[in-house]
């Protein structure tokens, strides 16, 4: 149970919100960089609460600024693209990427008056076909370079899934309970005839959750074993990146999922997708993977979809409310990756008001060429929860 003040300080992420201040010393996708083509160059975006204008200037670099022209706030998304920015279809201001006003058509030539000016702007990167956005103080940390961003054993795909109505906390605090898996996912799935299999239909038997706070990356990894007695299986990994993204195996793919608040009661949902290939062979990538939007997830009824686990997670996370009052919430034992989370949020944005550097932000290019993950099933990670030299997570880092 959370108490009001702390429930709005951990899910508030406006501009000036604490937990926002903390969310834009990360780099967040904002979309699929293919939506960007040359007849459509622009997209008007919302990310934390801010309205802005995604474009790709005249010589295909990425900008991100503020929609509303700081003139007179005509919205720039009906600006006209030029060679080097994007100029305000009102009265004609233009501003390149960093927000800079270029210029000024009607005002005095001799006017130094654009050199006050300045459009709100962020940097914006590309990487396996998605665009990254930092709304952060600068200098902007390195954009992370996820090993599945990048490994050539197999191939990529971009998922987009429908915007979610609620807000990004509930979504973030499923990662961080694995108990949900039976019920919501293997249970519902049984009651309507589907075949049984994978591990989300064994009942957890022991679960455990560590913390992380590598060098690389932090967050908290989930260890847990299935089956009663002696029947065990366990899992290591699967981790929580903090602070928006998980980490996760899902059938033989292994998927990164970032949850990207849009306002505080809207979330963008983005997934990336890798398959590896038979005995790890590399496989030639085209520069932008293929990006599926998933339809909607819900019935022609307007009910949500019981049959896949998206649709079944999308009930879960909205019927909580638009935004959970956790004044109401009764933690058990089982929710104890929910309160480390928690804790670790709020101890962060503690860091970020003290004038501090969050954790898992990466400035040294050495650790940036790739950051793998370890993640196996099977003996390894029975070793591992047995305390045994198995596999070791914190070692999961830049290579
Ligand atoms: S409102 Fe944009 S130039 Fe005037
Ligand atoms: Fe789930």
């Amino acid at each position: 149970m959370l108490s009001q003040e702390t429930n709005e300080l951990l899910t508030r992420v406006g501009p000036g919100t604490p937990c926002g201040e903390l969310l834009r010393r990360y780099w967040h996708p904002v979309a699929v960089a293919a939506e960007l083509t040359a007849e459509k160059p622009k997209k008007r975006i919302k990310i934390m609460g801010e309205d802005m204008v995604l474009f790709r200037d005249g010589q295909g670099r990425y900008g991100l600024v503020g929609e509303h022209c700081c003139h007179r706030a005509a919205s720039l998304y009906y600006g006209t693209i030029e060679e080097d920015g994007i100029r305000c279809s009102y009265h004609g201001w233009k501003f390149d990427l960093s927000g800079k006003c270029l210029e000024q058509p009607f005002e005095p030539k001799e006017s130094m008056f654009k050199d006050k000016i300045r459009q709100p702007a962020y940097p914006v990167e590309k990487l396996a076909g998605l665009l990254f956005a930092y709304l952060g103080p600068k200098p902007a940390p390195l954009l992370p370079r996820w090993d599945l961003l990048l490994r050539e054993d197999g191939t990529r795909k971009i998922v987009v899934l429908p915007v979610h109505q609620c807000n990004w906390l509930q979504i973030m605090e499923n990662s961080v309970d694995p108990a949900h898996t039976y019920y919501l996912h293997a249970h519902q799935f049984k009651a309507r005839g589907f075949p049984v299999g994978g591990y989300y239909y064994r009942p957890i038997g022991r679960l455990e959750f560590e913390e992380i706070r590598g060098p690389v990356w932090a967050g908290i990894v989930k260890k847990r074993t299935y089956g009663e007695g002696g029947d065990t299986e366990a899992e290591v990994g699967h981790p929580l990146i903090f602070p928006n993204m998980l980490y996760a195996p899902q059938g033989p793919d292994l998927v990164i999922h970032w949850r990207v608040p849009i306002d505080d009661t809207h979330t963008s949902i983005f997934w990336l997708r890798f398959k590896p290939s038979e005995g790890g062979r590399k496989v030639e990538q085209p520069e932008d993977p293929p990006a599926e939007y998933l339809p909607s997830l819900k019935t022609p009824e307007g009910e949500y979809g019981m049959t896949s686990f998206p649709g079944q997670d999308m009930m879960a996370w909205e019927t909580q409310g638009l935004i959970f009052d956790r004044a109401k919430e009764n933690l058990g034992a089982s929710d104890r990756g929910i309160t480390m989370y928690r804790r670790l949020l709020q101890e962060q944005i503690a860091v970020v008001q003290s004038g501090g550097e969050p954790l898992g932000l990466i400035r040294d290019p050495k650790k940036n060429e790739i950051i793998r993950f370890a993640i196996s099933r099977g003996q390894a990670r029975k070793e591992y929860l047995e305390g045994r030299p198995g596999i070791d997570v914190s070692r999961s880092t830049g290579s």
